[in-house]
């Protein structure tokens, strides 16, 4: 039996692990659940697995958990201090990361300290820290296993191979809800439409993240470090119907490549049982039925996030953490209203612009640089905010 705590039950991803752990009762016991504030989520989800932890986010109103969870001996801790505690609790074998921005750094440096095997979701933690997290890894034996998709079909064509023997990986991208539409289109694509992705059910802030291509930009930094792949042998190939999730080149010619339906819980269920194969809980993709399989180059003047990424990884030190900073506060803006689609990347490009550290040696000077960049995109989206009303 393998004891699982779950940071960010309440979102896409968390319900989906949730449903992995209730299809295998007798090989997952959830021991832990977080949320921020969606403490009714939190209460339904607690009631059901009577875990001995959970954790609220420090404005959450706690008490109604409080009641409940005492009814089975479970205590309730609070914030980011909560979040790192649940993540080194010694009853914890796996600690499933479904938080999503930089929040999650925290819980992951913890768990990596306390020597956890990580099932990680969350890509903004390893686009912030990479090196260094993984530094961490290596020194105490704490291991991560994705759960993004695209990560977990790298990692499962790696199976049995070596890093040294990749020639190139090839990310797929679905090219989220908006890749036929022109330059200008974008520039004022309502919320609506950003929010309908066509293959995947996510939180607002990845299906932005997919229509403006930055999801893939996290994903080629999130390789980089994952699998100590240097930028050049990291490749982006779109593929709509996106029933590859990546692939892997080897230097004697064979392409791997991992097929499935879209559905998280598959990827979810391999993180938590790796090395081993249990019984998938879901859908089961039929090879006479996928039709034509497409590729194409992405096309990162439409899309020019996917070269922001680039240049941040290129760049290396602090400005892939700038990014990612000013990418979740425009990301945050557009949803709520005060930004337009076409004014994300002109706030990542105003805040890359600035000279950031380009080594780093500690967590500190990383997360410096995040604030710093917050700063400064919130600063640009007021700016661009207010002159959309001039257009
Ligand atoms: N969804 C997918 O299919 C998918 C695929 C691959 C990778 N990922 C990655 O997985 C992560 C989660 O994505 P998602 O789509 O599941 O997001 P989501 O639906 O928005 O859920 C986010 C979860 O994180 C919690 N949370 C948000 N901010 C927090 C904070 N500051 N401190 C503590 N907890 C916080 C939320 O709690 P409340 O509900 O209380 O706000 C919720 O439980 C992201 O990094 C994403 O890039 C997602």
């Amino acid at each position: 039996m393998k004891n699982i705590a779950i940071l960010g039950s309440s979102g896409s991803i968390g319900e989906a692990a949730l449903e992995v752990c209730r299809r295998h009762k007798d090989k997952l016991r959830v021991v832990g659940l977080s949320v921020r504030c969606n403490t009714k989520a939190l209460l339904r989800q607690a009631s059901e697995f009577r875990p001995r932890t959970v954790v609220v986010g420090c404005d959450a109103d706690a008490r109604p958990v409080m009641r409940k969870v005492r009814r089975w001996g479970g205590r309730v801790l609070r914030g980011r201090e909560g979040l790192c505690r649940l993540a080194c609790e010694e009853s914890v074998d796996t600690v499933l990361i479904a938080i999503v921005g930089s929040e999650a750094v925290f819980p992951l440096r913890a768990a990596l300290r306390a020597k956890k095997t990580i099932a990680l979701a969350n890509k903004e933690s390893i686009v912030m820290g990479g090196a260094l997290l993984m530094r961490e890894a290596r020194r105490s034996g704490g291991r991560i296993v994705p759960i993004d998709s695209e990560q977990s079909a790298i990692f499962q064509c790696l199976e049995g191979h070596r890093v040294a023997d990749v020639e190139r990986v090839y990310l797929t991208a679905s090219g989220g809800a908006l890749y036929g539409l022109t330059k200008r289109a974008l520039r004022r694509v309502s919320l609506k439409r950003v929010l309908a992705h066509p293959r995947w059910k996510m939180g607002p802030k990845i299906t932005v993240d997919s229509a403006t291509l930055m999801n893939k930009g996290l994903e080629v930094i999130e390789a980089q470090h994952l699998f100590g792949l240097p930028l050049e042998k990291i490749a982006v190939v779109v593929h709509p119907q996106a029933l590859i999730h990546s692939m892997v080149a080897f230097r004697d010619g064979s392409l791997l490549a991992q097929m499935g339906v879209t559905d998280m819980k598959l990827p979810i269920q391999y993180a938590l049982s790796y090395p081993q194969r249990w019984q998938g809980v879901g859908l089961r993709l039929d090879p006479a039925r996928c039709g034509a399989l497409t590729f194409e180059k992405p096309d990162t003047r439409r899309f020019p996030c996917l070269g922001l990424a680039y240049e941040a990884a290129r760049r290396g030190g602090c400005a892939p953490a700038a990014m990612n900073a000013a990418n979740e506060v425009a990301v945050g803006a557009y949803l709520a209203g005060r930004l337009q689609f076409g004014d994300i990347p002109a706030v990542i490009d105003k805040v890359l612009a600035a000279d950031w550290p380009r080594t780093v040696s500690k967590i500190e000077e990383i997360l410096e640089a995040d604030a710093q960049a917050r700063e400064g995109a919130v600063r640009w989206a007021g700016i661009l905010g207010k002159r959309r009303h001039f257009r």
